[in-house]
């Protein structure tokens, strides 16, 4: 589920003054979205100009971008540390976010969560004071009703993500289904997400408490950074 409100100079400023953090040498997690493009688009300018660095795509969208933008790639397993991590978000509230707009949270999570700098790349519109946009759950197909139940025990209210272009539900780059989970407004991230973590046949779920370390807001004439 997208919020797609935001203009695309917002995200452009956004993922510009992230990439613009980027220095020779780096492996950089590469995020994945509209927004997130904007900076693999500006880092690939940068590496057609020298900049040496690599990059670890966060889904098959951000995977292809790198390619098509000439960033070469590595995994996790061959390099010592992520120095930084750039990626958009469904909401932010501080430096607690709602992600997985694009079913990519899982592996997002993991890229993200590793970096040494997590930088969050937004326009105006994904701001709130307290988050309340659905939250998508990672399933593995065989727990889809079970773990549906569970969400609901929880007080959430689970929708199965819909393909647009394809019959029956979306599937993720892992090869599993998404409930996007309506909790109302979710006064206490932490709690949530160790209950959805807690559940059998739950992979990921969209909740990043307090993982980030930067957000790069795009306005329409500059850039908010708000830093910890
Ligand atoms: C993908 C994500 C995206 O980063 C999130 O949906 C924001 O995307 P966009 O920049 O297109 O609004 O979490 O799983």
């Amino acid at each position: 589920m997208k919020n797609t409100s935001g203009t695309t100079e917002q995200k452009r400023r956004a993922g510009e003054s992230a990439a613009d953090l980027v220095a020779d040498g780096m492996v950089v997690g590469l995020g994945t979205g509209s927004t997130a493009a904007h900076a693999i688009a500006a880092l690939g300018q940068a590496v057609d100009s020298g900049l040496d660095i690599r990059g670890i795509p966060t889904s098959f969208q951000s995977r292809q971008l790198a390619l098509e933008h000439g960033i070469p790639l590595t995994t996790l397993d061959a390099v010592d540390a992520v120095d930084i991590a750039i990626d958009g978000a469904d909401q932010v509230a501080g430096f607690t976010l709602v992600k997985g707009g694009g079913a990519a949270h899982a592996r997002e999570k993991i890229v993200d969560a590793a970096a040494d700098r997590f930088v969050v790349v937004a326009d105006p519109s994904k701001l709130a004071d307290e988050l309340d946009y659905p939250v998508p759950v990672e399933v593995l197909p065989d727990a889809r009703p079970t773990v549906a139940d569970s969400i609901t025990d929880l007080g959430g209210d689970p929708t199965l993500r819909a393909a647009e272009r394809k019959d029956g539900p979306v599937v993720t780059d892992n090869g599993n289904l998404v409930f996007d989970c309506d909790f109302g407004a979710v006064t206490d991230p932490a709690t949530l997400a160790s209950d959805l973590s807690a559940l059998p046949g739950v992979v990921e779920h969209g909740l990043f408490v307090d993982l980030a370390d930067e957000v790069h807001v795009g306005l329409d004439d500059g850039v908010e950074r708000r830093t910890r």
